[in-house]
Order: structure tokens, then sequence, then C-alpha cells
């Protein structure tokens, strides 16, 4: 009798501890200007993540046992932010959003999957795509430590794929509409993560961020804007050779008015991975600009970027798709990169302002002019849902593309390589029979 009215008072202290926010496992974020803030306590928040899907097409956060065996891991790692690409919104993630949660760690979400994405080659944007987009999002946007979604993940990758922005536009506006209608008791932000190509960067940064015709406040441009940045490969790469600098230059000239990150970040094609780029993206050089780095990725597999191994399948018929590396269990650190990155961001403190004493000074960016290598109407209204690409203003680009080298991961396979891929595949079978 007396331990059960222990319990229950427990209980019920709890309850009402919750109800009256005391109990907050993790609070949710929040954006002020260019930076990101704990919207509890106020202080500046720098990401420090991890790309993470295990497999194509599967979704990594219905697992509660593996999300405990990897959040408990990358914890250790001094993870706060993993990415996540391809979910299945009709599953529960109830769970391993919880266990992400306790282990202090946010999602940014990814709302395209391989059928639903806007295509640079043929653009649109459709009824179909939005309701996809908006049942991901309604499917995650609920947890507090839900910061974002990505409305579009390297959708152009060529100037002759430029016209794809107007529709991206066009899905950022439709979200946000769906946003305001749902009323989430936290925050929603949707941001955009780009390729660094070259020809198309300074210009896909400030066309998706700035107002189009017909808008106000900020109802048809993202909140935060991402770079899948592969350039600082040779050990002894700096800040200058890297090309963070140029990069950085790109958010400086504008006076960007967003938080910018790095969407994916990494290469290694010199191993072991040193993770040294860190030290400039948490340093002065950066911080005013960025707010810190999503590395790529969590699993090893043939692309070699993994900071953690499941091991390799005992039996390689059984392998779906003849892919050999296991996909699930016991991850087992990447020697000596795991440890690395570890040390590395244990030791970077960048500066730290909060929120109540940050008053932001930059305005919003203008929509690019158009020029030669961008022909893009500045003015143009964007599309609504249904257009397709030839209602908008034509691109003359054909220019190929200079994006800098990036991994070539079995879990990122473009829609654009499906049908090939699929049309061999049937021609194989089809000639052995
Ligand atoms: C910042 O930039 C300066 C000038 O390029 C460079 O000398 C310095 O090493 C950089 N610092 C970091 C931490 O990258
Ligand atoms: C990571 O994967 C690559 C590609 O299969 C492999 O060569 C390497 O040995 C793996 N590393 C570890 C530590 O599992």
């Amino acid at each position: 009798m007396i331990n059960m009215r222990g319990k229950l008072g427990g209980l019920m202290a709890a309850m009402l501890m919750s109800s009256m926010g005391l109990v907050e496992a993790i609070a949710p974020l929040t954006i002020k200007g260019n930076k990101f803030f704990d919207s509890q306590t106020g202080a500046q928040f720098y990401i420090k993540g991890v790309a993470y899907q295990l497999r194509a097409r599967t979704d990594p956060l219905v697992d509660k046992d593996q999300c405990a065996l990897d959040a408990a891991l990358m914890k250790e790692l001094g993870v706060n932010t993993i990415r996540v690409y391809q979910t299945d919104y009709s599953a529960n993630h109830d769970d391993c959003m919880k266990i992400f949660a306790d282990a202090g760690i946010y999602l940014f979400v990814d709302l395209a999957n391989y059928e639903t994405g806007i295509n640079e080659d043929n653009p649109y944007w459709s009824q179909d795509q939005l309701s996809s987009f908006a049942a991901t999002l309604d499917a995650f946007a609920g947890y507090e430590n839900t910061v974002g979604f990505w409305i579009g993940n390297e959708v152009i990758t060529k100037s002759a794929g430029e016209r794809a922005v107007y529709f991206i536009a066009a899905a950022v506006a439709d979200i946000k509409t769906h946003i305001k209608n749902k009323n989430y008791d936290h925050p929603i932000y949707i941001g955009y993560a780009s390729t660094d190509n070259a020809d198309t960067r300074p210009y896909v940064q400030n066309y998706l961020a700035c107002n189009h015709e017909g808008f106000t406040d900020r109802d048809s441009s993202i909140d935060f804007y991402g770079v899948n940045a592969y350039e600082w490969c040779n050990p002894t790469d700096t800040f200058e050779t890297s090309g963070y600098s140029r990069l950085t230059g790109y958010l400086s000239a504008a006076q960007y008015d967003i938080p910018a990150f790095f969407s994916e970040d990494g290469c290694n094609t010199s191993p072991p991975r040193l993770f040294e780029d860190m030290f400039s993206v948490f340093g002065p050089n950066m911080t005013d600009w960025w707010s810190g780095a999503i590395v790529y990725e969590w699993i090893n597999e043939s692309n070699k970027y993994g900071l953690v191994s499941y091991g390799m399948v005992k039996d390689p018929s059984t392998a779906v798709g003849g892919d050999p590396y296991e996909r699930s269990g016991t991850p087992t650190p990447v020697t000596p990169d795991f440890s690395n990155l570890k040390t590395v961001w244990a030791s970077v403190s960048p500066t730290s302002l909060t929120l109540s004493a940050y008053t932001p000074t930059n305005t919003q960016v203008d929509c690019p002019a158009s020029v030669s290598a961008w022909n893009i109407d500045p003015s143009a209204s964007i599309p609504t849902l249904g257009d397709i690409a030839t209602s908008m203003p034509a691109s003359t680009n054909t220019a190929a593309s200079t994006t800098t080298s990036k991994p070539n991961s079995a879990s990122l396979v473009k829609i654009s390589s499906w049908p090939v891929a699929v049309v061999m595949i049937i021609t194989t079978f089809m000639s052995m029979y």
C-alpha cells in the first residue's frame, strides 16, 4: 500500500512537472538571424552531425534496438544531430525518436524519396509530390528534436538544370502553407541541401533564400541552407586551399541572413580521415556564417565513408542485391577515423552567442540578377501546383557540370540513374532465358 502510494505520488509529480514543461528531454531549436539556438537555455547551437541511412530505400528510424545501439555510440562520438534521407511516413517512429532525443540528438529529414524528388532534367511540381512531402513532414514534425526538413537534395547539378530552382521554390511555398495550417507547437524549418557545383553555387544559394514575386514573410523562401561539401581532401589542405574560404565568401558577399551548414561533409581520398577541416568549420573564419557540419556518413559501405561498420554478411548468397555489407547489429568504430573525429569535435570550442544577446542585422537577400551563367528571371512568378517546365522562362544553358568530387553512395543513388539500371537488369535477366 505504502509502496503503491509512493509510486503513484511520484508518477503524478512527474506528470505535473511534465505538463509544466519542467521535464524536457530535449528542447526544440529555434532560428534567429543566421544562427540556431536552444529555445530553452538560449545557448547557440552548432551542428555536429552524421548522415544516418543504413540501407537505400529503408527507414532507419523504425527499429528501436538498432536506434539504441547507434544512438549510444553516436553520443560517445559527440554527435548532436543526424540527417536521415529515406523514411516511411506510414511507420511508427516514436521509439527511435525518443531514443535519439534522450541522447541529445536532433533530426533533419529529407522530404523527397526516389519517386517524388524534383528532377532537374524534367522539373515539375505536382499534387502527388506535395502529398508525399506533407505526409513525411507530418510523420516527424511533432517530435521536439525535429528541427527541419530538406525540400531537396542536390536537385541542381549543372547549369542546364537551373530551371528546377523555380519548382524547388514552389515546393517550399506549398509545404510552408501546409506547416501553417497544421499549427505545430514548435517551429518547423525548411532548407535545401545544395550540390557544391561551381557554376550554380551562389545563385541557387541566394535564389532559394530571396523573396519571390507575390510572396512575403519568407513564405516561399528557405529557412536554412546546406552545402554538400567534399573539398577538404589533402592532409595539407587549409581554409584557403580547400575552397572553404570561397564557400564562406559566397555567404559573406550576400550578407546571408539565414543559417548555413555543411549538409554533407568530408573527403576520403587520403585515408585515414583526419577531419581537420572541423578546426575551420568551428573556428573564427567560419562561425560568423556557418553553424556546423553533418559528416558523411555513419555506416561504412563500398564508398568507404563510414565511421562504423556492422561487419560483412556471413553468407554472401543471402546478401541483398549482392551487397556484402551488414546493415544492422552492433556498430564497431572504424579505426582510426571514428576516434579522429571524436577527438577533433571534443577539442573545438566555437564562439557562442545567446539568443537574447544577439541582434541580427542582415536582411533577406535579393533574388540574383539574370546573367549568362544564370538564366533565371528574378522577378518571375514561381510555378503553382501542376505547372511543368515549359510554363517557366527557358534556360539556354547547356554547360556541363563542374561539381567537385562526391561520394558514390549506395544509399543515395539518384532517381535519374534508376531507369538505366532497371533497363540493364531487365535486359540481363531476359538474355538469360
Ligand atoms: C583562418 O584563415 C587564415 C587566413 O587564411 C589562416 O591563416 C588561418 O589558419 C585560418 N584558421 C583556421 C582555423 O582555419
Ligand atoms: C570500409 O569499407 C571499405 C569498402 O568495402 C573497406 O575497404 C574497408 O576495409 C572498410 N573499413 C572497415 C574498418 O570496415
